[in-house]
C-alpha cells in the first residue's frame, strides 16, 4: 500500500472522556500546540456546546492558527452547530445514534426522525460553508441496510466524510474490512473509521478498516477516551508507516514527547509496556537479549521501528536477568572498570537481589560495584546530603531546606512546594547549580509495611539533558526523607555516568 492516510486526533474530545480527566483551557492549548507540532491533519478540540469553558477553549485553539485543521463537536441540532460556527473550527463533526438499542432507549426517536434530523444538520452545516463530517454513532450494531440508507442520504446532504465509528469496541478485524468495503461499495466520500478498545482490538479495527480502503483514522494519545479508550494514535501511527508502508503527515520523532505531555496533563500514567511510548520499549534486561542488543540492535527490536524514529531511547537494564556483557557495559558508561573477578562478584550481588524480588536500580549497580571495587568513598560523591527539614500543615505553605555538600562546597537551599515531597524535591534541585537541567522522569513511592509507621520504598529516575536516565530508591518510614535520599542518589548516579 503506497497511500497517505489521514489522522484526526480526538485526544482533546473523546480522550477528554477518559473517567478523572480534564483539561483546563491553557492545557487544552498547549496540546493542540504539540499535536500540531506532531503533524495531525485534525484536531478535534472539544465539544463547544458542553460548557462556556469548553467553547473558550475551542475558540482559543482556534485563534491559535495551526496547520492542523480543527474540529468541533455537535449533536444533529442548529444549537450545537451554531456553537461550533462560533468557534469558527474548520471542520464540524455531527453526530447521532443510529442502531436501534441506542436510538430507543437514548434519545427515544425513530429510525426516520434520525434519518430526517442527520440530513438537515448536514445541509445546516454545509449551508454555512463549513467541511462537515458525519459520525453514526454505534455504526458497527445498526442495521446495515438502514446505516447504509443513512450515510447515502447525508453524502447526498453533502457531507464531506463518513465516519464509522465502532462506539462499544465489539469489532473484530475481519468483520471491520468487510464492513468498510460494504460501506465503500455504496459511499464515494472519504470514510473515516474511529474504534473504540472495549476488547483491545481498537488499532487492530482501525488498521484493518485502513486495508479495506478507510482514508481517515481517528485516533488518541495514550489511547485515552471513553472506558478502555480509543485506538492509540502512536500504535496506528507505527504500524501503518513501518509495517503497512501506508504514510501519514506524523513526525513520529516527536511521538514519546507528545504521549509524556499528555501523560502529564491528563493525570493518566502510561503503563511501562505500552506500546511504542512506554518506558520499556526500548529497554533490554535479559542476558541473552541484552548480549544480542549490543551486537546489533536488530536482533531483538524490529527493527523497522528505532528509538530514534519515534524519540526514545535504548537502555540496558539491570535485574536478576541480566547479563555479564550489559553490566559490564553500563559499568563502562559510568567510567567504572571491574576485573573479571569483581565482574563475577556483582554479577552475584545483583542476582542475589532479584531472588529477594527486589528491583535493581541503577543506582544501587553503582552502589554494589563501587564497594567491590573499592572505588568511590562517601566523601567524593557529587552530593553528601547533611540535613532535611521541612515545614507543612494546613495553613502554611509546605516549604522545605536542604543542607549538603555539593561537589565540596556546602550549600543550602529552600523552597516551597504543593506538598513537602513537593517542596524537598524542589529544595534539592536549587542546590545543584550547573546540574540544575537535570529532571525528574520517574516517581514512585510504595508501603513495604503496614500501619501509620509503614516503611515507605520510594523509587526515582532521573534524566539529563542528554537523556541518560538513571533510578535510585529509599526506604525509611518518613517517606520525605526517603524521597530525598532515593533523588540524592539517582543524581549522583548520574554525575557518576557523566564523569
Ligand atoms: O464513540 C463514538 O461513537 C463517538 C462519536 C461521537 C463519534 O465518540
Ligand atoms: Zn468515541
Amino acid at each position: 500500500m503506497h497511500r497517505t492516510v489521514q489522522i484526526f486526533d480526538t485526544t482533546l474530545r473523546d480522550g477528554e472522556q477518559t473517567p478523572g480527566v480534564s483539561f483546563t483551557a491553557d492545557d487544552k492549548l498547549i496540546l493542540a500546540h504539540q499535536l500540531d507540532k506532531l503533524g495531525v491533519d485534525i484536531i478535534e478540540a472539544g465539544f463547544p456546546i458542553s460548557s462556556k469553558g469548553e467553547k473558550d477553549a475551542v475558540k482559543k485553539i482556534t485563534g491559535a492558527r495551526l496547520d492542523s485543521q480543527i474540529c468541533g463537536l455537535a449533536r444533529v441540532t442548529n444549537v450545537d452547530i451554531e456553537a461550533c460556527l462560533d468557534c469558527d473550527v474548520d471542520v464540524i463533526h455531527t453526530f447521532v445514534p443510529t442502531s436501534d438499542v441506542q436510538i430507543k432507549h437514548t434519545i427515544g426517536k425513530s429510525r426516520e426522525e434520525v434519518m430526517q434530523l442527520s440530513v438537515e444538520a448536514v445541509e445546516y452545516i454545509k449551508a454555512h460553508g463549513t467541511k462537515c463530517l458525519f459520525s453514526a454513532m454505534d455504526a458497527t450494531r445498526t442495521d446495515m441496510k438502514y446505516l447504509l440508507d443513512v450515510y447515502q442520504s447525508v453524502e447526498k446532504a453533502g457531507a464531506d466524510i463518513i465516519n464509522v465509528p465502532d462506539t462499544v469496541g465489539v469489532m473484530i478485524p475481519s468483520l471491520m474490512y468487510q464492513f468498510i468495503k460494504d460501506i465503500r461499495g455504496i459511499v464515494n466520500a472519504p470514510i473515516d473509521v474511529h474504534c473504540h478498545n472495549d476488547f483491545g482490538l481498537g488499532v487492530a479495527n482501525t488498521l484493518a478498516a485502513v486495508e479495506a480502503g478507510a482514508q481517515q483514522v481517528q485516533v488518541t494519545v495514550n489511547s485515552l477516551g471513553e472506558r478502555a479508550g480509543n485506538a492509540d494514535l502512536a500504535e496506528t501511527v507505527m504500524s501503518l508507516h513501518s509495517i503497512y508502508k501506508v504514510r501519514t503527515n506524523v513526525q513520529t520523532k516527536h511521538l514519546v514527547e507528545t504521549s509524556r505531555l499528555v501523560e502529564r496533563l491528563s493525570g493518566i500514567r502510561v503503563p511501562p509496556n505500552m506500546p511504542i511510548v512506554g518506558d520499556n520499549v526500548f529497554s533490554h534486561e535479559s542476558g541473552i537479549h541484552t548480549h544480542g542488543i549490543l551486537i546489533r540492535t536488530d536482533t531483538f527490536e524490529p527493527g523497522v521501528m528505532t528509538p530514534e524514529m519515534v524519540g526514545h531511547r535504548r537502555r540496558i537494564v539491570v535485574g536478576k536477568h541480566a547479563g555479564k556483557h550489559a553490566v559490564k557495559q553500563m559499568l563502562t558508561d559510568a567510567g567504572l572498570k571491574p576485573t573479571e573477578g569483581q565482574l563475577a562478584e556483582i554479577m552475584q550481588r545483583i542476582k542475589d537481589l532479584g531472588d529477594k524480588g527486589k528491583r535493581v536500580t541503577d543506582a544501587d549497580l553503582y552502589t554494589i560495584a563501587e564497594v567491590i571495587m573499592g572505588e568511590v568513598a562517601k566523601g567524593e560523591q557529587a552530593i553528601v546530603l547533611e540535613e532535611v527539614s521541612v515545614m507543612t500543615g494546613n495553613k502554611v505553605t509546605p516549604t522545605a531546606s536542604i543542607k549538603a555538600v555539593v561537589r565540596g562546597k556546602p550549600k543550602i537551599g529552600a523552597q516551597t512546594g504543593v506538598g513537602p515531597v513537593d517542596a524537598a524535591l524542589r529544595a534539592v534541585q536549587t542546590i545543584l547549580g550547573r546540574d540544575a537541567k537535570i529532571k525528574l522522569r520517574d516517581f514512585r513511592i510504595e508501603a513495604i509495611t503496614g500501619g501509620s509507621d509503614a516503611l515507605a520504598e520510594v523509587i526515582i529516575g532521573v534524566e539529563d539533558e542528554k537523556g541518560n536516565i538513571v533510578t535510585a530508591r529509599s526506604a525509611r518510614e518518613d517517606i520525605v526523607i526517603a524521597s530525598v535520599e532515593a533523588l540524592v542518589s539517582a543524581i549522583n548516579g548520574l554525575m557518576l555516568r557523566k564523569r
